[in-house]
Formats: C-alpha cells, structure tokens, sequence
C-alpha cells in the first residue's frame, strides 16, 4: 500500500472511531500536517484550555504534550481525557520542581506565583494563578495587590512580561523551551536582508535578542490573527515549524519563512495518525488528575480562565 492509501485508512479508522466513542480531537498548532487535518478543535494553549472547558463529548484526545491533557482533565474531571503518546512531554515543564517553587516562595513571602500552563499540575496547584503565552502580560497586571510575582517556568517570557509591565518586580525562574532557544537572532536577521518586505513574528519563548528584532510578539494563535489582519504579503515564522502548515492552509495568498529547520519541538511530534487510531481504540492512555493536586491546579487554572473571560466566580484577588 502506497504512503497516501496508508493515511487515508488510517484518518478514516480515526473517525470511525471517534464517533464510535464519541470524542473530540483538541490539537495544538505545533503537531504534524496530518493531526492538524483530524482536528475538531485546533488553536493555541489558551484556546484549547477553553475549549476542553466546553467540550460536549465523552472522551478528549489531546493531540500536543502532557501538561495540556493534564489542564484538559482538570478541567473536566467527568470526561476521559487520552494523550496519544505517553511520551509526549515538555522539557521545559520539567524544569521546575515543587521543592524548589516552595524554596523560591518562602525567599519571596509576598510575591503571587504566576506559573504559565507549560507546567505540571503539581505546580499549578503550587501557584496562584496561570498564564498562557496568550494572557501572560494581563494576568500579571491583573494581580493588583501584588508588587513581586514569582514567574515560572520560562525565564524568556518573564522577561518578555516584565518589559510590558514595568511596575511590578517579576522574580524570574531558570527555565526555558528547548525548541524556541535555538532560533538565533542572526539567522532572522539573515532571512530578512532576503526578504525586506516580510514581518517578522516572533514567539515570547524566543530569547530577547530575538524579540528585539522582530516586528510583533505573539502567541501561535496570535499570529494566526496577526496575519489575518495585515495587510503585508509575507512574514518571517519564529516559532515550532508545525505552524507553517496551518498558516499557510489559512492565508494560501500569503508566504511565509522559516528562520532555520532547527524549529521541530520533538515531542510535540510524536504523536501520529497511528497513535491516534491506537488511543482510540485501547482508550490509552488516560491522564487523570485527581486529590488535592486536582482541587489547587483547578482553581489556579479557573483564576486565569476567568481573567480571559471564559469562567466566572473565581477569586483572583487575595490570591
Ligand atoms: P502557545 O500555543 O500558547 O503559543 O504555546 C506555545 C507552546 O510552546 C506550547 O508548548
Ligand atoms: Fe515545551 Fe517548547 Fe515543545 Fe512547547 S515547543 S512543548 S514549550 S518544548
């Protein structure tokens, strides 16, 4: 069997499935061509912590890593939430412990710890509220009674936060993605004496001289209305390659570029129309959070969603 009949009874055994065990397929904008084309829902982290708030199906694949199938389970501890590949995490997530957070907390006893979703649920319930790369800047202008904030895990968009919101002090974590650190600012700089004319977008996970460089810093689904919106013909795509698929599926009149080929965050590509198709049919493998940990990483997430507009009763002040 050709490459192209393989997939295409693999895509249709998927669907067959996901109705069968009535399920929704959430996938983030990093995944491969072939996930983004079974999507009912696709979009950025925010987006798809606001869609599993309404998911109306028994069953979620989350189609990206763990930690978004753990906020999906959270937010819906009555849905069966799968995770294709059980591998699939995120190194940066990783890069912060309970420990040392309540180390960092007893350094700075007045400082809210704003944990941005790239994290574990372990930490969010360690911390007040979360963030998205989407809502970072208004989540931390939203904590009014606080002058210091505890940013975790991602030291380059704590300091991408810190330059939009100069009044208060935000303590930074030593954490980073190990994807967006490897676009330098020389090989957008390079790309762009190619192409003058072309806007460059940049991710806040990139380091600082590379935001300083661009044109606009956004999130994956920012960028989506970013170049929606303008008027420009081409832009220069700093962030995860998975992007340039949808991008171009949206705006086919449009040209994008890739600063490097270096951009692939490995295991957001893990997950395959095969593993879809395996998760389906075995219901693997479910993520569930539960206890204490559940109860405090909930309302941390339900903190933020309801800063974003998307849930309503939950406390921010007085964190
Ligand atoms: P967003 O889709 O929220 O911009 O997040 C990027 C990311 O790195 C997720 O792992
Ligand atoms: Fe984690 Fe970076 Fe991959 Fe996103 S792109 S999942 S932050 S390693």
């Amino acid at each position: 069997m050709d490459d192209i009949k393989y997939r295409d009874n693999l895509k249709k055994k998927v669907l067959k499935l996901k109705k069968e065990r009535d399920a929704v397929i959430i996938v983030h904008n990093y995944q491969r061509d072939e996930i983004q084309d079974i999507a009912d829902i696709s979009g950025d982290s925010l987006a798809l912590s606001q869609a599993a708030v309404r998911a109306d199906a028994k069953v979620i694949v989350f189609c990206g890593v763990d930690f978004m199938a753990e906020s999906a389970s959270i937010l819906n501890p009555d849905k069966i939430v799968l995770l294709p590949v059980k591998e699939a995490g995120c190194p940066m997530a990783d890069m912060v412990t309970v420990e040392r957070l309540r180390e960092k907390k007893k350094e700075y006893p007045n400082a809210a710890t704003v944990c941005y979703v790239n994290s574990s649920a372990e930490i969010k319930a360690e911390s007040d509220i979360c963030c998205t790369s989407s809502n970072a800047i208004s989540i931390v202008e939203s904590l009014k009674d606080y002058k210091e904030i505890i940013f975790i895990p991602d030291k380059n968009l704590g300091r991408y936060v810190q330059a939009n919101v100069p009044d208060k002090k935000i303590i930074l974590w030593e954490g980073f993605c190990p994807t967006h650190i490897r676009v330098s600012k020389e090989e957008i700089l390079r790309i762009k004496a190619e192409h003058p004319e072309a806007v460059i977008l940049s991710h806040p996970e990139c380091n600082p001289d590379v935001l300083l460089v661009s044109d606009h810093i956004c999130s994956t689904a920012g960028m989506f209305k970013f170049v929606k919106a303008s008027k420009a013909k081409s832009f220069i795509i700093a962030t995860e390659s998975g992007m340039l698929y949808g991008l171009k599926k949206a705006n086919p009149d449009k040209i994008f570029y890739v600063p490097t080929e270096r951009l692939v965050c490995p295991t957001m590509k893990l997950t395959t129309l095969g593993w879809v198709a395996h998760a389906l049919e075995n219901m693997e493998h479910q993520i569930k959070i539960t206890g204490d940990v559940k109860e405090k990483s909930y309302k941390s997430l339900m903190r933020m969603l309801s800063v974003s507009g998307e849930a309503s009763g939950a406390a921010i002040s007085g964190v």
